[in-house]
């Protein structure tokens, strides 16, 4: 896991001029390095999860494996207009503006234990944002699993109460 994560790119001024983007791109397109990230969030979710929730677009690239690979199945998280039945909806703000994000109609049923996955954990607004989706459905949140955490961003702090884990944290 270590060398899968050696593979992690750093990219400056993106998006924005002054931002140091953390890029899994060549950690998720190595074949090793996939894997062991995958096998590396499978052990840190709660043995009780029946469901992973993905957020758009790079935690699907997360979820679907441990979907497919542990038999939870995987729901994808949305961002607005792209789903075709709607159960829920949550807007949230970003450093300029709002976003929104969709929980799929019948997707989750309430009691549900769920995981959220995701790439990155930034301010953490995204993945709240998750969290009160799953919660709207009467679901139960297990976690909130990600491979890297940028703790300057405090997104754990918006999260206080849940059980995060990483993989690895700058
Ligand atoms: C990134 C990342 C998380 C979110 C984290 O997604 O994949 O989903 O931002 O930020 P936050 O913790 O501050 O909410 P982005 O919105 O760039 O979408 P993408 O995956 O479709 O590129
Ligand atoms: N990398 C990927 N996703 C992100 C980042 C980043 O540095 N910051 C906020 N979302």
């Amino acid at each position: 896991l270590d060398n899968a994560l050696k593979l992690l790119r750093e990219v400056p001024d993106f998006p924005r001029p002054g931002v140091v983007f953390r890029d899994l791109t060549p950690v998720l397109a190595d074949p090793d390095a996939l894997r062991a990230v995958v096998d590396g969030l499978q052990d840190k979710i709660d043995p009780d999860t029946q469901v992973v929730a993905a957020i758009e677009s790079r935690g699907f690239l997360l979820g679907a494996p441990l979907g497919y690979g542990w038999r939870y199945g995987v729901v994808p998280l949305r961002k607005p207009g792209k789903l075709p039945a709607v159960a829920h909806r949550v807007s949230y703000d970003l450093e300029y503006g709002t976003a929104e994000l969709e929980l799929p109609a019948d997707a989750i049923l309430p009691g549900q234990r769920v995981v959220i996955v995701d790439d990155v954990l930034a301010t953490g607004g995204t993945a709240e944002a998750a969290c009160t989706l799953v919660e709207r459905a009467g679901a139960i949140v297990t976690g909130i699993s990600v491979v890297l955490e940028i703790t300057a961003l405090d997104g754990r702090a918006r999260l206080a109460g849940r059980n995060v884990s990483a993989l690895l944290a700058v």
